[in-house]
């Protein structure tokens, strides 16, 4: 079957970029600096991934859905992930061009599919920076109370929740991450190397003390809530995976990318996946499932539980530090997709302008940084972060699908790394981010409904009168301010 006959080309919602031409745009005065390396980018992804849903979500998910299943729920939600990386793969060496998800839309679906992507993953990235901020206080709070200094409720929680006024150390990090971003990629790159080994240091110890306090029968009985609530924890721990794209969103800044993007993309997703399920295992192993109802550290509560009071403190600054990385490599997500949507037209050309000094996207990633501080500090967020999971698996789902269609057409593209089983791969990515996609509750999928409806809103009224796709001739005009 000819699948392109089946996509109306006259329509400019439909028009796809080539990918010589997504390349071609990668060049010029705005061209981004390529200093990563393929380990920058597996500590990038692991930076990204690790962070609030091992150190937060895994005990509300235990107490109230999977019990000790939780390593099944991992489990699920891994296995839906490394399906859509290894689409996410193809495309990132095909089309090693800033955006991730967002490009490859445009180079096989077509520019309406594009710009929703695009709108969708300000979900992931946007919101989830606000959401791990909060996360982040929180931490910071209880580590503070352990040393005797008490932040005011007031000033560490968002208006109306808990006596709150502003949530100042949500805003402060994002502030702080902000400048760090500015600074430059190569600068940024080198923390997160540093807080990514504090982070896996301290998980590892965890390991490490906590193996020898197993008691199996906490293992029993092993799924409480049935599988129901098997798979409805898959749908929530999902938030623990989140940022392995985020890899690719980095192409135009990595040395050889179309071997290196793979790389980091499948070993971060590969390394964590295997830390989710020791640590899930383990937790649920040391101490009963119901022991973590109501609490936001459930690893520091269970190393508490077995003696290790110690040890408590040593996970928050882990944590505090994991957390960290996550904010860092989110918000830099967001500026390149941003970046990239600016440069094909659909956005504003104040989002793609590089600082001639840092040669980083200034304005765009003050913007974001102060989008977010604001969201951070005045929102509670835990409702609204339920949508950053229903955003990510629709672009999981959008990108196996752009990998399905590009190979009927264009099948003779050079693909330097090539999705296996195409289309069964693609298409049991599309069938598992679906089913975790249904087990979200209703009200989530309602809000992600108004979510795309403004989008289209927007896409209606600002980008597609802008596109530069509006003009054929103009090939390099998006290398132009
Ligand atoms: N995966 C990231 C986290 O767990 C978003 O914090």
């Amino acid at each position: 079957m000819n699948l392109r006959a089946l996509i109306p080309k006259n329509i400019q919602a439909f028009r796809t970029k080539t990918i010589d031409k997504l390349m071609e745009c990668t060049g010029g005065e705005h061209a981004l600096k390529k200093v990563l390396s393929p380990l920058d980018l597996t500590l990038m992804g692991i930076g990204a991934i690790i962070g609030t849903g091992i150190f937060v979500i895994t005990g509300v998910v235990a107490a109230n859905y999977s019990g000790p299943a939780l390593v099944v729920s991992f489990g699920i939600a891994g296995i839906a992930c490394a399906f859509a990386a290894l689409s996410y793969a193809e495309f990132a060496a095909m089309v090693p061009v800033a955006g991730s998800a967002y490009t490859y839309s445009y180079a096989s679906l077509g520019e309406i599919w594009a710009w929703i992507i695009g709108w969708d993953l300000i979900l992931e990235y946007a919101v989830s920076i606000a959401a791990v901020a909060v996360g982040w206080s929180g931490y910071v709070a209880s580590l503070a109370t352990g040393v005797g200094i008490m932040i005011p409720a007031a000033f560490n929680n968002p208006l109306g929740t808990s006596g709150g006024l502003v949530n100042i150390p949500a805003m402060a990090i994002i502030l702080l991450v902000t400048v760090l971003l500015i600074i430059g990629v190569r600068e940024s790159a080198r923390v997160n190397t540093a807080i990514v080994a504090i982070k896996l240091g301290v998980i590892l110890l965890f390991l490490y003390l906590a193996f020898g306090h197993i008691r199996p029968a906490n293992w029993v009985p092993f799924m409480p809530f049935g599988w129901s609530g098997v798979i409805t924890g898959a749908a929530i721990v999902f938030f623990a995976y989140i940022g392995f794209d985020a890899v690719s969103t980095a192409a135009e800044e990595v040395k050889d990318p179309q071997r290196n993007v793979p790389i980091g993309i499948l070993s971060s997703l590969a390394i964590s996946t295997v830390l989710y399920i020791a640590v899930s295992a383990v937790l649920t192993g040391i101490v009963p499932y119901s022991l973590f109802a109501g609490t936001s550290a459930p690893v520091a509560l269970a190393l508490e539980q077995i003696g290790i009071s110690w040890g408590s403190a040593l996970i928050s600054v882990g944590a505090i530090c994991g957390i960290t990385s996550v904010i860092i490599v989110l918000m830099y997500g967001q500026t390149r997709i941003f970046y990239a949507m600016s440069r094909d037209g659909l956005l504003p050309g104040l989002f793609r302008q590089i600082h001639p000094v840092y040669r980083t996207p200034v304005k765009v990633t003050i913007l974001v940084g102060t989008v977010t501080a604001v969201l951070a500090g005045f929102l509670p967020l835990t409702t609204i972060a339920e949508l950053v999971n229903i955003g990510t698996l629709a672009a999981f789902i959008i990108v196996s699908l752009g990998v399905i269609v590009l190979r009927y057409t264009q099948p003779s593209l050079p693909r330097p790394f090539r999705c296996p089983l195409v289309p069964l791969v693609p298409v049991l990515c599309i069938f598992s981010c679906g089913c975790l996609i249904l087990a979200l509750p209703l009200v989530t999928h309602l809000r992600f409904v108004i979510w795309l409806a403004i989008g289209l809103a927007i896409y209606i009224l600002y980008s597609r009168h802008h596109s530069k796709i509006n003009n054929d001739t103009s090939t390099l005009d998006c290398r132009k301010a």
